[in-house]
């Protein structure tokens, strides 16, 4: 056999083995799968929607975090509203928005990239982005690729100005992810306090990397009782769940 249709079918036969191990890992993998995950579903209390998102996310972890944390808000009653600060493209809305459709949604960022005047003072990882990151998105997008109920509701805008009606609401779960220290400084000052007891914030990329969110979620973590609570997922998330008389 000719060399060249050796090597054509050394190649044929690698292509064929990675597709096999991902088919297989697609339908059979439930290695990430704790075990309350997978008793829900098999009692069909998982939407078709959120078992595929399961299927498609990479952080495992922060995926399950979000649902665990969402679960027990259901299950003992804490009120309030659900908030991300920080959406983009809307992939993590999506999912948090799955998990409890029943709960009002306030969705929070410019649709647009980063505000100019937040970088400026920027260190660490974050010093290198532009206002040309993440401005790929418009609320159109993100509102068809979310594909919500009414409950969903656009606050376009630089945060913390885009702070406006919201009247007496409290929120029982808090997603912040806006990378930059200070959208992420108003989002703690503004969504701590309205937080109801037992309700959580969690803010995601806080490690070594990114200078501003670890600063200031140390500096505001100062001023409260609670500890932050590490995540083991890719980014390090920590959380901030309300104590009661908190
Ligand atoms: C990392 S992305 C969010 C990713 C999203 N949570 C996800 O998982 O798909 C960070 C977002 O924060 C937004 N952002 C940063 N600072 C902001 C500010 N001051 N006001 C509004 N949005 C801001 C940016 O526009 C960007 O879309």
């Amino acid at each position: 056999m000719p060399l060249f249709q050796i090597i054509n079918f050394i190649i044929i036969l690698i292509v064929l083995v990675i597709l096999a191990r991902y088919v297989w890992g697609m339908i059979f993998d439930k290695n990430y799968q704790p075990v309350e995950w997978q008793h829900s579903d098999k009692l069909g209390l998982i939407s078709r929607e959120l078992l595929r998102h399961e299927k498609r996310y990479a952080d495992k972890v922060r995926f399950f975090n979000w649902w665990f944390q969402i679960e027990r808000i259901r299950k003992e009653k804490i009120p309030g509203a659900f908030a991300e600060l920080g959406v983009y493209k809307g992939d993590s809305a999506a999912i948090i928005h799955l998990m409890d459709p029943d709960r009002k949604f306030y969705l929070f960022d410019t649709f647009s990239g980063f505000p100019e005047k937040d970088l400026r003072e920027e260190t660490g990882e974050a010093a290198s982005y532009t206002s040309g990151n993440f401005a790929d998105t418009n609320i159109e997008k993100v509102r068809y690729s979310i594909n919500g109920n009414d409950n969903i509701i656009f606050c376009p805008g630089y945060f913390p100005d885009t702070i406006r009606d919201l009247g007496n609401e409290v929120f029982s779960f808090v997603n912040m992810d806006a990378d930059l220290y200070n959208p992420t400084k108003a989002g703690l000052e503004f969504f701590y306090p309205r937080l109801s007891p037992g309700g959580v914030i969690v803010i995601h990329d806080y490690n070594y990397k990114w200078e501003g969110i670890r600063r200031a979620v140390d500096e505001f973590a100062e001023s409260i009782p609670e500890s932050l609570i590490p995540v083991a997922d890719m980014e390090g998330s920590v959380m901030i769940v309300k104590s009661v008389g908190g």
